[in-house]
């Protein structure tokens, strides 16, 4: 006979735990992202061939495998050559993978910006640098700071894979949820309702910045 508690309510501290890793995997990784990510987006909008090749290469690639390949081999390529914890592991091949999409980002908000601003600048004196500075990137980040937004909704979800490797998080608890009370489906959804609630939350938080900054 099943003796296990079979309430979900009893698995609370499992699901918070699995919450607690998933925020620490998913902020970790967007700060190293937008990090790592605009150092892509520079080089490849720079005038160094060697460098805008490198990123154009590292964006392309890492955009074209599986985030689910990634992580896995993060984790067993540098545990050829030291022990790396799963959750180390998981939050390099997240930052990796999410400075690309980043790269992204910055580059097409740059790009959205017509070329005719930039001779209109150039041409009432400013340096390439003051052009860039001062005329683009001001409105360059009105496009930018959302997509940015959405980024950080997407790796909340995203990071979900890392269960593969056995970090913690919420996915992976869910799973000893299941086995601990052999339920199968409820775990599942509670886990699914967390994972909706973080991102609606985040969603509604962000938008409220965003239209604070169409204000002004
Ligand atoms: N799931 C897709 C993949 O495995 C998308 C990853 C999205 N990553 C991101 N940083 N937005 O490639």
């Amino acid at each position: 006979k099943n003796t296990a508690n079979t309430s979900m309510f009893h698995y609370w501290k499992f699901f918070a735990k699995g919450v607690e890793y998933t925020l620490l995997i998913t902020a970790v990784s967007v700060v190293f992202g937008v990090l790592i990510g605009t150092l892509m987006a520079l080089m490849r909008l720079g005038k160094n061939k060697i460098l805008h090749t490198i990123a154009v290469a590292y964006i392309e690639f890492v955009r074209g495998t599986p985030l689910m390949i990634q992580v896995m081999f993060v984790y067993f390529g540098i545990g050829l050559f030291v022990d790396v914890p799963a959750l180390t592991a998981g939050i390099i091949a997240v930052s990796l993978n999410s400075a690309a999409y980043v790269a992204e980002i910055i580059r097409s908000g740059i790009d959205s910006i017509p070329t005719g601003q930039t001779e209109a600048a150039r041409s009432l004196g400013l340096s390439t640098r003051q052009t860039m500075t001062s005329v683009v990137l001001p409105q360059a980040i009105r496009n930018i700071w959302p997509a940015l937004g959405n980024e950080f909704i997407s790796l909340i979800k995203e990071s979900s894979i890392v269960s593969i490797i056995g970090v913690t998080d919420l996915i992976y608890q869910l799973k000893v949820v299941q086995t601990a009370t052999y339920k199968g489906v409820a775990p599942i959804f509670v886990a699914m309702v967390i994972y909706f609630v973080l991102t609606f939350t985040l969603s509604k938080i962000l938008g409220h910045f965003e239209r604070k900054m169409q204000h002004d």
